[in-house]
């Protein structure tokens, strides 16, 4: 019998509730394939960082029942997403990135087998096309590992944007992340973007999440998300990456 939980749960709760899903780049890459390049891609609330390989994977966009294919300069890849999406938001082609990096609070090595276990346990047992995705997804990203930091994004993401290397388009990405933070810290993401007005913030976050990007749209919002580029609504994107409409 425990008497005390306060004395068992830090040594129970030593992971976090997390997901990391891939198929968000399909939906990020309306967006960076337009971008000059190269880029240097900092992620805030990474996870394992799988979305920071959005060159590394293969796309296959439905564009109203017409099949386009998206492929790596190296050829396919083990990592195909398919997802629906307008023609005046396809992407052409897939952007040239030298240098990946992200912070989360509790940031997962994909060169961790115990890690990834986890990961695989929180994706859902009928879902296997994911967990397929995961274990492809994470196989890239080990074979070169980003750089990835523990901690707030609020005070990690400046110093990441420092380390990125002269010459790239720095961007800085979230994506169903700060649905965790207080409306209060959220807003000073916002104003931390404002501050580097040479970095692309691009951000996919659910309705409400950035009341002042939500007040943009004018379509139903049907539980997309939300993808916006310096703070103006771009698209509406499905949950796990699964559709993107221009708006
Ligand atoms: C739902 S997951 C999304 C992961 C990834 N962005 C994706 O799209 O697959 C949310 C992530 O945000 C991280 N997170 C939440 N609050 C954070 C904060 N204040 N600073 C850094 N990371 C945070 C969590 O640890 C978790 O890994």
């Amino acid at each position: 019998m425990i008497d005390n939980w306060s004395d068992v749960l830090p040594a129970v709760m030593v992971r976090s509730t997390q997901t990391n899903e891939a198929a968000r780049c399909a939906v990020l890459l309306p967006v960076l394939s337009r971008l000059e390049g190269p880029l240097s891609l900092i992620e805030a609330g990474a996870s394992a960082g799988l979305c920071l390989y959005p060159d590394r994977y293969s796309y296959r966009y439905d564009v109203g029942g017409r099949a386009a294919a998206l492929d790596p300069d190296t050829g396919p890849s083990s990592v195909v997403i398919p997802c629906r999406i307008d023609g005046a938001a396809l992407p052409t082609q897939l952007p040239d990135v030298v240098w990946r990096a992200g912070a989360d609070l509790f940031p997962l090595d994909v060169t961790d087998q115990e890690q990834m276990e986890w990961l695989d346990a929180l994706v859902w047992p009928e879902h296997e096309e994911r967990r397929r995705r995961l274990h492809g997804a994470a196989r890239i990203a080990a074979a070169e590992p980003a750089h990835l930091v523990r901690g707030d994004l609020i005070t990690t993401i400046p110093e990441l944007i420092d380390q990125a290397p002269d010459g790239s388009t720095v961007v800085v990405f979230h994506s169903a992340v700060l649905v965790y933070l207080q409306p209060e810290d959220r807003q000073r993401l916002v104003e931390l973007m404002r501050a580097f007005p040479r970095v692309v913030w691009i951000s996919n976050e659910g309705a409400g999440v950035l009341p002042a990007v939500t007040d943009q749209v004018r379509k139903p919002i049907n539980g997309r998300t939300i993808v916006s580029v310096n703070g103006r609504a771009r698209g509406l994107a499905g949950p796990h990456g699964q559709s993107y409409e221009s708006l």
